[in-house]
């Protein structure tokens, strides 16, 4: 089974020989937008909301896709065709401004490439669910949405290393991000919730954070279950006071955080609320999937 298949404005090769341009843009200065989607059922899930956020990126840095969403959509079933046909793919796919001289100006860059990974679907260790993880919270700042905006989904990542590089330095799983204000914003590849006193609390989008797809469909799967949940401006402090943590992603879902530092969340073990919002948000994924396959 390949590692990755990968398809370079139409040319599909395995992950060993696709090849971009140095003189590309999305190589020499980040200039570009992506997103990150998984199946289930072989279904891409919540491909619109993936594609709309796209477009939405693409438009806050100017930048054109060339491709409807339709045949974008195509191009990333063609593309994970090949890859773990009997189970879940991840695809990344990226815009970026495309092969130009060595200037910022981007009518130097006249056709944007449009790249498509897509590799086998790696799900999070049993352990990690059961067990939980340590983050830290990263000295690294989150951007100012002034500088390069965090609801921008943009290849431009720098700064999220930063903050990941710090965790890994200290074993943990992921780092939080402060914002300017010094609020929690987000994690360095995930969104961020806490739950105390039965109610979850997520970093209001005004704390400079990108809108995951999966914090939205946390806010869905929360009603459907009636667990309350609402935007909140959060403080270090805060944190303290909780009973539960979780972060969200396409790729890990939620994973429960049960350790900031050397502070334990809770009880030091996966909570109850965290545990019904991860079923039922598994729940929704294989129903809107097996409807769409069947
Ligand atoms: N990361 N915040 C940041 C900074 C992210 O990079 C991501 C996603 C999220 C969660 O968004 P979503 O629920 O739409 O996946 C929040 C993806 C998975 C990645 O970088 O590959």
């Amino acid at each position: 089974m390949p590692e990755a298949i990968v398809n370079v404005n139409g040319v599909v090769s395995d992950g060993d020989h696709a090849v971009i341009s140095i003189f590309d843009h999305g190589f020499l200065y980040g200039d570009g937008v992506y997103e990150t989607l998984r199946t289930y059922n072989r279904q891409l899930f919540l491909l619109d909301q993936h594609l709309i956020r796209l477009r939405a990126s693409a438009s806050r840095v100017s930048l054109d896709i060339p491709l409807s969403d339709a045949a974008l959509g195509s191009r990333m079933e063609e593309t994970m065709r090949e890859v773990n046909p009997n189970g879940e793919v991840t695809i990344r796919a990226l815009i970026t401004r495309g092969i130009g001289d060595l200037t910022y100006d981007p009518a130097a860059c006249p056709s944007p490439s449009v790249i498509v990974i897509a590799r086998p679907f790696r799900p999070v260790p049993a352990h990690v669910l059961r067990e939980g993880v340590g983050v830290i919270i990263a000295t690294v700042m989150r951007n100012h949405p002034r500088s390069v905006d965090p609801s921008i989904k943009s290849n431009n990542l720098l700064n999220n290393v930063l903050a990941m590089q710090e965790a890994v330095r200290q074993g943990a799983h992921e780092a939080i991000l402060l914002n300017h204000r010094s609020e929690l914003a987000e994690c360095s590849q995930s969104n961020l919730f806490g739950v105390r006193d039965g109610i979850v609390r997520t970093p209001p989008l005004a704390a400079g954070l990108l809108e995951g797809v999966t914090r939205n469909l946390i806010f869905d799967v929360g009603a459907e279950l009636g667990v309350p949940i609402r935007a909140e401006i959060m403080r270090e402090g805060d944190l303290r006071e909780l009973d539960e943590l979780f972060i969200t992603s396409t790729t890990r879902e939620i994973i429960p955080v049960v350790r900031v530092g050397d502070q334990p969340i809770g009880e030091a073990c996966p909570g109850p609320i965290t545990s019904r919002l991860l079923e039922g948000l598994r729940a929704r994924a294989q129903a809107v999937t097996r409807s769409v396959s069947t």
